[in-house]
């Protein structure tokens, strides 16, 4: 852990210092009720709240009580019938060079023909609908639309395969799913809309597909069930907003957790709409002129937050890209901000690392005299990645503005704040809490930790963002994040604070990978590989690996009777076709036996261990002390393999 001090050149007036930070970090923690009083007005209101916060269902916290708006409303409608109604709400580019620039006007008037056809189709407020899109404009004007009439979406990541969409879907229950024929990533179409059909097979719920044309490629197109997004979206239709309650569900985001199913995550509509705003403000504090760039999926919460709700609530202009950032070449990122003139780029670790081993050449050969901020989100930096992404893409100048968060989070939690004030940067802590976090570290004794010592990290106070729930996880709820201590929410990650009140986050302390920022958990994925139905049993866990993080290692032990070369290969092809190419492992290792306990439950902190060199600690309820050595082997016989390969 470096603890280097950074010089400052950008504490300049945009800066107002640490002083002022501390007295708003106070009086949040002090005066929450007053504070988040004035924090609600950044958006606009039907009705005022009669209260701000209740406690009554702890840990269930309801904020700004029979308070009615309506995002969208606050997203599009204020600005599009505005001042600000021919700006830029978002410039489209993608991998191809293809460009579409929409104005808050043109926003308002494809939200609304959306949100007019949704009506039609039947879709009323509390419905749920599901979106899976590439990363085109009928994204955000599909999440805008169900805002709008008060319908709840989820979005899924369009990189997951067929099963992970039927359990998304049969998990909420939609009954209306938005897709498109294809997208585009590194030259390849992605079949979005065959991958539809095949999920369609096993769920029962979703009564019409609204497919948008995209790529062009030939689809299949079910007659009364799929309809083509152009046909029945017209202009000219006005959707009056829904008044919708404060403490009224938004979305549900599925998220790795600890168990096999990804849980839903659910957020309302007052508290993340307050919350992400103004995070947003706090920690960038971006200008009216400027172009924000959240270079993140959608189908993820920072999309959700940070592409869409928080930039167009404070009526910004973004760049909206699809594709890869090294694809047609590695310096497509360094272009798109020279040629749009990018002020603040908000991207992850794994971005950063990926795009500085192809070498400094790339960006030095742009102009990036544009950028004023740079933000990271998604995992921990290392110090060599912050240094060079301040260096040579910053140019020294840019503060960089880690920010530490989580779905379950809503927003940013602990990060530098740009509009509020900030010290030193040191690279690779997150820095202070953001008003409103009150972060503690607690050890294994369950008391506070000193200064430099690593526990777990909990936040004492509720805030605005905090998810509202998990859709029919009730008992998770309450055990996963508020069972530890008394009424603490438990982040799941390791974390120091040091002598200057920095925290510097350490990674999971659960069964939650990082891979490329991705969240994974280790069960699911071992459940992915027990699905292929050739596997007896599997034990995953995550190695160190210097671009993304971490990677997937996984142990099998196939069934007896599908023992073949080709097995590794077809549980491979399994993963990738039903999950999604983020599930594969990196390392399939076959094995005759697992470390297990003698009650059967499969030990990955020892597979680990053996694998990682280390000693395997406690080893005394191990079922069978021969399974350790057949992983010492399985590991021999992969490096022979890997010297071999690399000598031929
Ligand atoms: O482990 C932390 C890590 O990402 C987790 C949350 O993942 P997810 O819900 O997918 O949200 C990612 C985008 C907000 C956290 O529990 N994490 C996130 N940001 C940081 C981080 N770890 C270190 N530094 C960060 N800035």
């Amino acid at each position: 852990m470096t603890d280097k001090m950074n010089p400052l050149p950008f504490n300049t007036s945009m800066n107002p210092g640490i002083g002022r930070y501390h007295s708003v970090y106070n009086e949040s923690i002090e005066n929450p009720e007053k504070f988040y009083d004035s924090a609600a007005w950044i958006l606009d209101w039907y009705s005022r709240w009669d209260s701000i916060l209740d406690k009554r269902d702890e840990p269930y916290y309801r904020w700004y009580i029979n308070g009615k708006l309506n995002l969208c409303y606050n997203a599009v409608d204020r600005h599009a019938n505005g001042g600000r109604r021919n700006k830029a709400a978002y410039i489209w580019v993608n991998e191809n060079g293809a460009e579409k620039i929409v104005t808050y006007r043109g926003l308002y008037k494809r939200v609304n023909a959306l949100a007019r056809a949704m009506l039609e189709m039947g879709i009323r407020k509390g419905d749920r609908i599901a979106i899976y899109l590439p990363m085109i404009i009928e994204e955000p004007v599909a999440m805008l639309a169900a805002a709008r009439i008060g319908a709840v979406f989820t979005v899924i990541f369009s990189g997951f395969g067929k099963e992970a969409i039927a359990e998304r879907v049969n998990d909420c229950g939609a009954k209306l799913l938005i897709t498109a024929d294809g997208g585009y990533r590194r030259g390849k179409v992605i079949p979005l809309k065959e991958t539809v059909d095949m999920a369609l097979e096993t769920i029962s719920t979703v009564e019409s597909v609204i497919v948008v044309k995209h790529t062009g490629q030939n689809i299949n197109m079910v007659e009364g069930r799929d309809y083509w997004y152009h046909e029945i979206t017209n202009d000219g239709h006005e959707v009056e907003p829904e008044r919708m309650d404060s403490n009224d569900p938004l979305f549900i985001l599925y998220t790795s957790g600890t168990t096999g199913k990804p849980k839903g995550i659910i957020h309302g509509n007052g508290g993340y709409g307050v919350w992400v705003a103004n995070t947003l403000r706090w920690a960038f504090n971006p200008l009216e002129t400027d172009r924000w760039w959240c270079a993140a999926d959608i189908g993820w919460i920072t999309g959700h937050s940070y592409i869409v709700f928080a930039p167009l609530i404070l009526g910004l202009t973004s760049v909206l890209y699809e594709g890869s950032f090294d694809y047609p070449s590695p310096d497509q990122m360094w272009k798109i901000i020279s040629y749009y003139e990018v002020d603040i780029l908000y991207t992850s670790p794994t971005a950063i690392r990926a795009l500085m081993k192809y070498g400094d050449e790339h960006p030095i050969a742009h102009n990036l005299s544009s950028l004023r901020v740079l933000g990271t989100v998604g995992e921990p930096i290392n110090p060599a990645a912050w240094q060079w992404y301040y260096e040579k893409i910053g140019n020294s100048r840019c503060p960089i503005i880690d920010t530490y968060w989580q779905t379950e989070t809503g927003g940013f939690a602990i990060s530098p704040a740009l509009g509020i004030g900030i010290g030193p940067l040191k690279p690779g802590s997150a820095t202070l809490p953001l008003p409103g976090i009150d972060p503690v570290i607690i050890g294994q004794d369950g008391k506070e930790v000193g200064e430099g010592e690593k526990g777990l990290l909990f936040f004492r106070k509720p805030w605005p963002g905090l998810m509202i729930g998990i859709n029919k996880g009730d008992e998770k709820y309450r055990s996963l994040y508020f069972g530890k201590i008394g009424s603490y929410y438990f982040t799941g990650d390791y974390a120091i604070k040091d002598k200057d009140g920095y925290f510097w986050l350490l990674g999971r302390a659960d069964e939650v990978l990082k891979v490329s920022g991705h969240r994974i958990g280790t069960i699911e994925v071992e459940d992915a590989i027990l699905s292929s139905g050739i596997v007896a049993e599997a034990g995953v866990f995550g190695k160190p690996h210097p671009v993304k993080g971490e990677s997937i290692v996984s142990f099998i032990v196939l069934k007896q009777e599908s023992a073949s070369d080709s097995a590794v290969d077809s549980i491979r092809k399994f993963i990738r076709d039903s999950y999604g190419p983020l599930f594969v492992p990196d390392e399939i290792h076959q094995v005759n036996l697992l470390p297990k306990t003698r009650s059967g439950k499969i030990m990955r902190r020892i597979i680990k261990a053996v694998y990682l060199g280390q000693i395997p600690g406690d080893v005394t309820t191990l079922e069978t002390e021969a399974s350790v050595d057949e992983i010492r082997d399985a590991i021999d016989r992969f490096r022979k393999e890997i010297i071999r390969t690399a000598g031929s």
